[in-house]
């Protein structure tokens, strides 16, 4: 069922995830596919939604980092990155607490938990309602290109859920940046805060996750966000039957940002990709800049390229 994002459509989709059921919702990264936080059946069955793998822990959603530190133990860390970045396209993994509540298949048994409070009035207003942690992955099948419409949503999970809570596109377009501060803070994702801002803010240096690292964040599995067709990055031009995906005032198929702006490229990126997937070409794109949110570019698109067979 689709709702519309006013307050009846909110105290619906409150109340479907009240009974256990499934609701995508927009927030200013991707839609995410949520379900009660503390209900394992629920929590299962959005693993069976996207078709997940088990062993990839969820983000749980919150209102405020009030809420938060009612299921994570806090830190001066934490606290600083919440006063700057929160509510926002911000994810911390922390120390679970005692007595949590938390179902163990949000964390699938890690002691620690992801946990952010979106920016996004509709998100927010879902939170509040509920009134409790809600465990939301990206709203598409698992590995496929994340959803930045209700449209793309439809199209991946249509049928398997409740509802979807339409409120347009997401206007950060890309996944929040994970940052672990269990242990030695580190990078585990980047995405809608840049990096420099982050370790500006600490006033450090965040350790960076490198290949051979221990496997923390399943965004780490090395093809993901695939579109069906093959991907070729840092093209200058299209080669044989390709579409170009174009960044920067350059000829091509579809422009990520004509005026060069990292911002806007990664809120058109994966709007980009399923119009460009659904050509059914090869999808070649233009080379974009490593800073700001073209980390979070840049890291999305290698894994889109990555071969297949992981
Ligand atoms: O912007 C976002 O973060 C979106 C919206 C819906 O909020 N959500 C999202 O969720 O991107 P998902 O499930 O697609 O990605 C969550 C990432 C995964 O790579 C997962 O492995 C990591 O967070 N993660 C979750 N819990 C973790 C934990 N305890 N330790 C390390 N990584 C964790
Ligand atoms: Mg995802």
């Amino acid at each position: 069922m689709d709702l519309s994002a006013d307050p009846d459509g909110i105290a619906q989709a409150a109340d479907l995830l009240r009974q256990g059921l499934l609701v995508a919702f927009a927030t200013e990264t991707v839609y995410g596919l949520g379900g009660d936080a503390c209900n394992g059946r629920a929590v299962a069955s959005i693993y069976a939604a996207k078709g997940r793998p088990s062993f990839n822990p969820l983000i749980a959603h919150v209102s405020s980092a009030e809420a938060a530190r009612r299921f994570v133990q806090w830190s001066d860390m934490a606290e600083t990155l919440a006063a700057a970045f929160w509510p926002g396209p911000l994810t911390m993994v922390l120390p679970l607490k005692k007595g949590h509540r938390i179902s163990s298949l949000v964390t699938a048994g890690l002691d620690t938990l992801a946990v952010r409070v979106p920016a996004h009035g509709t998100a927010r207003a879902l939170l509040t309602a509920f009134g409790g942690p809600v465990a939301a992955p990206s709203a598409n099948p698992s590995g496929q290109v994340s959803p930045t419409t209700a449209d793309h949503v439809r199209a991946g999970l249509g049928g398997r859920i409740a509802a979807i809570l339409d409120d347009g596109p997401c206007g950060v377009g890309v996944e929040s940046t994970i940052v672990g501060l269990a242990g030695e803070p580190s990078l585990l994702r980047p995405g809608g805060v840049a990096l420099e801002d982050i370790e500006s803010v600490l006033g450090t240096r965040l350790h960076l996750h490198q290949a051979g690292d221990l496997l923390t964040a399943p965004g780490q599995l090395q093809s993901h966000y695939a579109p069906d067709a093959p991907v070729r990055l840092n093209a200058e031009s299209p080669q044989g039957d390709e579409v170009l995906l174009g960044f920067g005032p350059v000829p091509c198929d579809l422009n990520l940002s004509e005026a060069g702006d990292l911002d806007e490229a990664a809120a058109n990126l994966f709007s980009a990709l399923h119009t460009l997937n659904a050509t059914g070409r090869p999808i070649a794109v233009s080379p974009i800049p490593d800073q700001g949110l073209g980390a979070a570019i840049n890291d999305r698109l290698r894994r889109a390229a990555a071969p297949r067979d992981t």
